[in-house]
């Protein structure tokens, strides 16, 4: 079974696939931390061509059982904390939009995602990577509470972060290749004053309705 979580950033995707993933004893994919891995790398060695560091990074991404954030493994080497700063989710949003980067991330998520069952979530999951998904939800919320929801987890000011997300939203809509959009049969939540809770057994709600 495997269920594709898309949306843009602060629609809760994260923490509502990890919840999912833990309910149903599925293993959980977030496919932005093997952007974020290959940005931070592109940061590293500016460089080098980026389609060469996507294909060479060593990406491991560890779930937990209980349904915490897993730690990133970037060769061999522990993120999990700088893949989040937001100098890296600004060049995860360029490097999301090169197609050779695009490649060889998406054959190394269906690599992993060959056997078991799976909550991935992302922005092409539905779309690109899984089109054969049992289950596709697209998950969205009002962007000043997407904002609200990454700033109080960032510690940061709303206005600054409303202003990046919008850049962001933009470039990851707008690009050419596998921009960000709702796959023909996925089902739209929005989540804009739900819990987290409440999203979730909805989501529970329509596996167990396959
Ligand atoms: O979900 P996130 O914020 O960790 O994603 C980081 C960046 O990677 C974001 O700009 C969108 C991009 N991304 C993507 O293009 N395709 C995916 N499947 C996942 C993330």
């Amino acid at each position: 079974m495997f269920v594709a979580i898309d949306g843009p950033a602060g629609a809760g995707k994260s923490t509502v696939a990890r919840a999912t993933a833990c309910e149903l004893g599925f293993t959980y994919l977030d496919s932005g931390a093997m952007y974020r891995c290959v940005a931070l790398r592109s940061l590293w060695e500016p460089h080098r061509e980026l389609a060469e560091l996507a294909r060479e990074a060593r990406i491991e991404l560890s779930g937990t059982p209980s349904g915490e954030p897993g730690r990133v493994l970037l060769d061999g080497r522990d993120v999990s904390e700088e893949v989040r700063t937001s100098a890296v989710s600004e060049a995860a949003s360029v490097v999301a939009a090169d197609p050779a980067v695009r490649e060889a991330l998406v054959a190394k998520q269906r690599e992993l995602i060959a056997e078991g069952d799976w909550v991935a979530e992302g922005r092409d999951i539905g779309t690109v990577v899984a089109p054969d998904a049992e289950l596709k939800v697209f998950l969205t919320a009002d962007p000043r509470e997407r904002a609200r929801r990454r700033a109080a987890e960032l510690g940061a000011d709303v206005g600054t972060v409303l202003a990046e997300q919008t850049m962001r939203d933009e470039r990851d809509s707008a690009r050419e290749h596998s921009p960000l959009e709702t796959a023909s049969d996925a089902v739209t939540l929005d989540t804009s004053g739900l819990s987290v809770e409440e999203v979730v057994a909805r989501i529970v709600e329509l596996v167990r309705a396959q």
